[in-house]
């Protein structure tokens, strides 16, 4: 059997899953949620031995929310903390302002204490699981400038001495070391990538090697849920390493590089 699985990573948090049915569709309304990115970079795997994943239910988006510590300018100019979690893992914000107090509820909220590799184990890495189901996926950050959307999605993207990532590596290098350890016990399959930036109105492709000229995109006419970008370019890869020097390349390239 074949399938043709989809994984979209984009700087603005969010993480979906769509069931194998609707997998042409880019945009599914069978999601997890993630919040903090702003430029979308895809992953996509076609794979000849996984079984197809069960029915997914009509609605699978999980938010979550990751707090930052205050910077050293915020802690300079004394800024107050007016926002509270329960640690490394809760599903609360409180915020406080005066005698007001607000709390606010998500599927899991990472505290300031949280780190890079908590956020991938307790948001991403289920994702990854139902995408290797057959799921259409994505992952989405989003949230102000500042507050870290960068830092969550790509992080430290470079390897140490020993080829390993470092503590800081973001989700999408974790995915990609994880995906392709999970594949080495998978006799056949192909994994493609393709990283554009949505800026302004336009679309750029940045893994093109063209001169950025902006892409179209249309509705599939095969798929009324689903859109096509046309030409986007989408790069075959055999190893974690490989997919590192495209997000680098293409995270080089972007215009807005907040
Ligand atoms: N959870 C965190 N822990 C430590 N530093 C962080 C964290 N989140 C963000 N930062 C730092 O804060 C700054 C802004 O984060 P960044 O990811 O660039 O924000 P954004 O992409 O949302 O504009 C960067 O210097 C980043 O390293
Ligand atoms: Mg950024």
């Amino acid at each position: 059997m074949n399938s043709n699985l989809r994984g979209s990573l984009a700087n603005s948090d969010s993480t979906s899953s769509t069931p194998p049915s609707k997998r042409a569709s880019l945009n599914s309304n069978s999601n997890n949620k993630l919040s903090t990115a702003n430029n979308g970079s895809r992953l996509s795997m076609r794979n000849s031995t996984v079984p197809q994943a069960p029915h997914c239910p009509a609605s699978n988006i999980k938010v979550y929310v990751r707090c930052r510590s205050r910077n050293q300018r915020e802690v300079k100019e004394n800024s107050d903390v007016v926002v509270s979690t329960q640690g490394k893992t809760g599903k609360e914000v409180i915020l406080k302002h005066g005698n007001t107090t607000k709390t606010y509820t998500f599927d899991g909220v990472l505290g300031a204490e949280s780190d890079q590799e908590s956020v991938y184990e307790g948001v991403a890495k289920d994702v990854l699981d139902d995408m290797l189901k057959g799921y259409n996926c994505t992952i989405f950050a989003y949230g102000q400038t500042g507050t870290g959307k960068t830092y969550t999605m790509s992080g430290d993207l470079q390897t140490n001495i020993n080829g390993k990532l470092t503590e800081e590596a973001g989700i999408m290098p974790r995915v990609l070391f994880d995906l392709f350890g999970r594949l080495s016990k998978v006799p056949e399959y192909s994994v493609k990538v393709s990283f554009i930036e949505l800026y302004n109105e336009d679309i750029i492709d940045l893994l093109s090697e063209d001169d950025g000229r902006p892409l179209k995109i249309y509705d599939d006419t095969n798929n009324k849920r689903s859109v096509v970008i046309h030409g986007m370019d989408e790069v075959y890869i055999k190893t974690p390493e490989e997919g590192l020097d495209l997000v680098k390349l293409g995270s080089n390239k972007r215009k807005n590089q907040d």
